[in-house]
């Protein structure tokens, strides 16, 4: 069945005009609790409908219970071929190394050193930050990934770009200047009080306005003097509200520097503690080599393990502990940790989140991992009331998903048996080919089909070009 659009009649006035409000008639999923706890957190509707109006939902729900509800003249899109979810959102991601994905090196440091510093050096120049950050975003929105914690470089500039491409399109992003002031190259360093200084100006500027919010971003322990780190906690004390990102043991040679770097702390995650950056909405990636009073720590301030599957296989970083991180009552949500990570896709990643859960003896549904990429990294975040979910008075970010994007997902897909089987398909074969429709906001900002039909336009013209020359 092809995408098509009907409009409500059932009641309607000879004069009603068009309605202010677009339904989507679709398989949906949302969840009202995590279901690793709550028996029905996940709410399923195989025959939904989700009503949208001004940015926002009105309701979901079954068809049957909505359709009497809908306000004449109301264009109703029909997708009941597709499941929609709310929009995926990805807890650490780094805009700027978008073009050195996929670059291997023998382990985080390493790979920091040969491609990661040199390709952060150019964010200092806006237009090439510019381009940069709006192909990230296509990226994002052709994998479903409608919220982001982003990282841009220690430029202002870079954090300018991505929140510049971000507000245009009116998405939901947090991101901010990467805080470096020792142990990088002399070119990617900032100094504490320049560190302190751009990162209020960017609160000030971007923190709040429109759908855009601040994440305050020490790279990581060791590129920081106590003297940044300082001025980090005073920043975040004096702004209750903004996030925090960095990384935290994620690798065995880093957590050696660290203890080595800041003797006389307990560990990794207490240099962290120590400058009052553990609380709610910090969030900290990767989290392999806590042990079970840093676990404690984490759920007692509530600060986030973002679990980062692709780039701890990748750089064989290790593998994150879901059981002890659950058992201890952490909050925990996914990520890909671009260009660490090896895929923009929050399907992709949960793929490889399940595998990494199995090699710890764990099973991560995929039910349970959907909620982890959506609702659970919403209220992880602080933003449950935003983003994340498909209640009414939500901000209407959600994807269209399509079962039968490829022969093999049509296929196992057409044998499911419940919506677990069904999810962990798209979990497992998905990736940007099973987005069919990207919405923010209400609007639509990624439809595959068209992307297709501009990427192979482009193709043409250069081929002709090229022919041409
Ligand atoms: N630790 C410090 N910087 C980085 C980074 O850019 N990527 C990852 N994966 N880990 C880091
Ligand atoms: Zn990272």
């Amino acid at each position: 069945m092809t995408a098509s659009v009907h409009t409500a009649q059932a009641g309607t006035p000879a004069t009603a005009g068009p309605s202010a409000q677009t339904a989507f008639r679709a398989q949906l999923l949302t969840f009202h609790g995590d279901p690793a706890h709550a028996p029905h957190g996940a709410v399923y509707h195989e025959d939904g409908l989700l009503i949208v109006e001004d940015g926002r939902v009105v309701a979901a729900d079954a068809y049957a219970a909505l359709a009497a509800r809908l306000a004449p003249g109301t264009r109703i899109e029909d997708r009941r071929d597709k499941l929609i979810v709310p929009g995926f959102i990805d807890t650490h991601i780094h805009y700027p190394q978008t073009d050195m994905i996929a670059s291997p090196a023998p382990g985080l440091l390493p790979w920091l050193d040969t491609y990661t510093f040199p390709t952060e050096r150019r964010f200092g120049e806006s237009a090439h930050a510019r381009e940069t950050a709006s192909f990230f975003v296509d990226e994002l929105l052709a994998c479903g990934t409608t919220t982001a914690l982003v990282y841009c470089t220690v430029h202002k500039e870079s954090a300018e770009a991505l929140f510049a491409e971000s507000d245009a399109r009116n998405l939901r992003m947090i991101a901010g200047k990467v805080l470096m002031d020792r142990n990088c190259p002399e070119f990617l360093r900032d100094t504490a009080q320049s560190g302190y200084d751009d990162s209020a100006e960017l609160i000030k500027r971007w923190h709040n306005r429109g759908r855009q919010m601040y994440a305050l971003t020490p790279r990581f322990a060791p590129t920081s003097t106590e003297a940044q780190l300082e001025a980090c906690g005073a920043l975040a004390r004096a702004h209750p509200d903004i996030f925090i990102q960095s990384h935290v043991a994620e690798n065995t040679d880093e957590v050696k520097w660290v203890a080595d770097l800041f003797p006389g702390h307990r560990s990794y995650l207490d240099v962290y503690d120590r400058y009052d950056l553990l609380r709610r909405r910090a969030v900290y990636g990767h989290c392999i080599y806590l042990d079970d009073e840093d676990r404690k720590r984490m759920a007692q301030t509530g600060a986030v393990a973002s679990h980062c599957p692709t780039s701890n296989l990748f750089l064989g970083s290790g593998l994150f502990d879901f059981d002890k991180a659950d058992s201890a009552g952490m909050p925990i949500a996914l990520a890909t940790d671009v260009g660490g990570g090896t895929s923009f896709s929050m399907l992709q990643t949960m793929n490889e989140a399940h595998k990494v859960a199995r090699l710890g003896g764990h099973h991560l549904t995929a039910t349970r991992m959907f909620y982890l990429a959506t609702a659970g990294a919403a209220e992880a975040l602080d933003l449950g009331d935003k983003v994340g979910t498909l209640r009414s008075g939500a901000e209407a970010d959600f994807v269209v998903l399509d079962p039968q994007a490829t022969p093999l997902l049509a296929r196992r897909t057409a044998r499911r048996e419940s919506l677990e089987e069904l999810l962990f398909a798209f979990a497992l074969l998905g990736d940007d080919r099973a987005v069919y429709e990207t919405y923010a906001a209400g609007q639509c900002v990624h439809r595959r089909d068209d992307a297709r039909k501009h990427v192979a336009g482009t193709r043409v013209e250069r081929a002709a070009r090229v022919l041409a020359d």
